[in-house]
């Protein structure tokens, strides 16, 4: 099956010379000569790298080293004015009073993008200068090139079309340089011949279409609706078989998740039989002494103290008459009008003449507009609390009689 057309002429080309020398040191030697006849146009092909050939053939150190240090440096410039871009001008936030522009910042993005450009440049620029991808050359059409240059031949090739070259003189010079053997090198030419093969344009059509298909798939998806979940690429532990609390669920009756324990479970370490400890609770009765779990010592005292700094004196003010800023500052903007009601005032007679679980239980659960502390302070700490209480009414009452004999000052 041929699809030559009459016009298309088919050429018989002549690439060049090939000379075949016998060592790679051999194959030095001629690349000098060969160089310093003037010939400009040529190569050498060895099976592996011989040391030495560069010089010998005349080829420059590659500039790439340059190309890949300008794209880092244009790498670097870039990142730097994109970000400044970013944090000046298109999203000038201020965290926490830093500064909009600051060098150290912007560091670990500056290093990346220098990187990426770098590494780009060096891939990019390799193909380009190397000429690749070269698909076909005219040296893949001679035997004996084809048989030897991948194991054990030396090849000088000298193009036909360096301006040098003359078939007997540079016949001549390759002989010179002690040449095996010399064969010229020709290649048809045709419109046909410069065509790719079928199978290669089939498989780029194909592949082009193949990388269109996800983004039609795409396309295809943001057009229509669906009630399924979006595809989630990299799951994660993000969908488990599991109910959330509060969530809602068709699988029981009334529609929740969340199950009510059965009746009478309890958690483990959470069966508060006790009612003394946990509730204030004696014999029915509001518990007029400490739990047995309670030491009364000066410890639990200062433990009291630092709790009710912490969660009462807000309110109730470090000594508990009732002044604490919540106070003072509801008072000061009118909050008192509009029913403020003021934080009691603990040392009052009436709250002394409390047994100890009242107060417990005032701590853990609140009374009228006081909110309860018992999701934040632990039973033992709000007994604590009781016991500086207790210190607290007797100082509001104390008199000069209650001083230590050696502690009262003099009187004058
Ligand atoms: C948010 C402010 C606020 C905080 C914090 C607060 N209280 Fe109160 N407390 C009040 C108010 C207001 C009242 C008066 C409630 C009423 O009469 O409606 C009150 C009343 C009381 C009373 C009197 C109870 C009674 O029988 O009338 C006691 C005792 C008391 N608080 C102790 C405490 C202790 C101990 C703490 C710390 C754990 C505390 N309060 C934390 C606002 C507060």
């Amino acid at each position: 099956m041929s699809h030559d057309k009459p016009n298309d002429q088919v050429e018989d080309k002549l690439y060049g010379l090939l000379a075949e020398y016998e060592s790679p040191g051999a194959l030095i030697e001629a690349a000098n000569e060969v160089r310093k006849a003037g010939y400009t146009k040529f190569d050498c092909h060895s099976p592996f790298p011989v040391h030495g050939i560069d010089p010998a053939m005349g080829i420059k150190p590659t500039i790439l080293p340059v190309i890949v240090w300008a794209a880092g440096i244009a790498g670097l410039g870039l990142a730097i004015l994109m970000q400044t871009w970013m944090n000046n001008w298109t999203y000038p936030w201020n965290i926490g009073g830093k500064p909009l522009f600051s060098l150290p910042m912007q560091i670990p993005i500056a290093f990346e993008v220098t990187v990426l450009l770098a590494a780009f440049a060096t891939f990019f620029g390799m193909w380009g200068l190397n000429k690749l991808p070269q698909l076909w050359h005219p040296l893949f059409g001679n035997d004996r090139f084809v048989e030897k240059a991948m194991c054990h031949g030396f090849f000088v090739a000298i193009e036909a079309e360096d301006p040098k070259f003359d078939d007997e003189a540079t016949k001549a010079t390759l002989q010179e340089a002690g040449a095996t053997a010399i064969e010229e090198v020709r290649y048809k030419t045709s419109k046909k011949h410069r065509a790719l093969p079928n199978g290669v344009i089939a498989f780029m059509v194909m592949s082009v279409c193949l990388a269109l298909v996800p983004f039609a798939y795409i396309a295809k998806k943001r057009a229509s609706k669906s009630d399924k979940p979006h595809i989630h690429v990299v799951p994660n532990m993000d969908f488990q078989a599991k109910a959330k609390p509060q969530a809602a669920s068709n699988m029981f009756p009334d529609g929740r998740a969340s199950r009510v324990p059965v009746e009478g479970s309890v958690a483990r370490g959470e069966l508060k039989a006790d009612d003394h400890f946990y509730r204030g609770i004696t014999g029915g009765e509001w518990a007029t002494e400490f739990p047995k779990e309670i030491a009364l010592s000066a410890e639990t005292m200062e433990r009291g103290q630092n709790r009710f700094d912490i969660y009462c004196a807000p309110c109730h003010g470090l000594n508990g008459a009732g002044a604490g800023m919540i106070n003072q500052r509801a008072e000061a903007v009118g909050a008192t009008a509009t029913g403020w009601v003021a934080p009691s005032n603990i040392g009052q007679e009436s709250f002394a003449k409390q047994p100890h679980g009242q107060l417990f239980n005032t701590v853990g659960h609140g009374i009228r507009s006081m909110p309860g502390y018992g999701s934040q302070i632990r039973e033992a700490d709000r007994w604590a609390i009781v016991f500086y209480l207790r210190a607290l009414q007797r100082s509001a009452h104390s008199t000069i009689d209650d001083v230590p004999a050696g502690d009262k000052p003099a009187i004058r």
